[in-house]
């Protein structure tokens, strides 16, 4: 598939087939992703993928989290909804950054810039797999709402590195059209 092509066909798939993915789609995804630059090319990435079994694991932590949402009455917005997709989904890949972006304790004006530039790094690798899912015809999805179960899930997965997000996978039960874009003349200015 022409690059343009997947670009312009990739959507946000919000319901899911059962049917599982082949291990070779999912290698091929995570190796797209592994090939994405990164500032000083320090592939600050990590991934976790859960399927199968343990996605059983993974709804009770974002059940969990959404309960403990509840409790303080934080709103819980989208992420009901994107909780029943990762629920839905045959896969989800959980993509860790390794700076912990949220540290309490005052830091340095490097460190917080670094870990603003691995955040840019790991959104690089997420759209990787987005477009690399694309091209092998399944669905995907970017989730930023893993931040309302956040704790739950990094202690599930054991992980000690910034949760930044989680992609699910999956063959798509929908073909929505393309969501609406800014023109071109909106956003860029041309000088010289
Ligand atoms: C950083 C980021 C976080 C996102 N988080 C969520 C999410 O938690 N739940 C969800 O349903 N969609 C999420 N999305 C998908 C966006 O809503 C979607 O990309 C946007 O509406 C445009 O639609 P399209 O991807 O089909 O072009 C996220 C997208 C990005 C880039």
């Amino acid at each position: 598939m022409e690059l343009m092509t997947a670009i312009q066909n990739r959507r946000s798939i919000r319901r899911f087939k059962g049917d599982p993915i082949p291990r070779e789609a999912l290698v091929e995804i995570l190796e797209a992703a592994r090939l994405a630059p990164s500032g000083k090319n320090l592939q600050p990435w990590r991934f976790v993928v859960v399927q199968g079994e343990a996605r059983k694991e993974m709804a009770a932590c974002l059940d969990a989290g959404l309960e403990g949402c509840r409790e303080t009455g934080m709103p819980t917005g989208s992420a009901e909804n994107t909780f029943r997709i990762m629920k839905e989904a045959p896969v989800t890949v959980f993509v860790f950054s390794r700076r912990d972006i949220f540290h309490p304790e005052a830091r340095s004006v490097s460190d917080h810039v670094l870990s603003l530039v691995d955040a840019q790094s790991v959104g690089g690798a997420i759209e990787h797999m987005l477009l690399k899912a694309t091209e092998l015809g399944l669905g995907s999805l970017w989730i930023a709402d893993t931040f309302f179960a956040y704790k739950e899930l990094c202690a599930w997965l054991e992980e000690d590195s910034l949760l930044l997000a989680a992609v699910t996978l999956g063959y798509a039960d929908e073909a929505p059209d393309a969501r609406p874009r800014r023109a071109l003349e909106r956003l860029v200015e041309w000088r010289g």
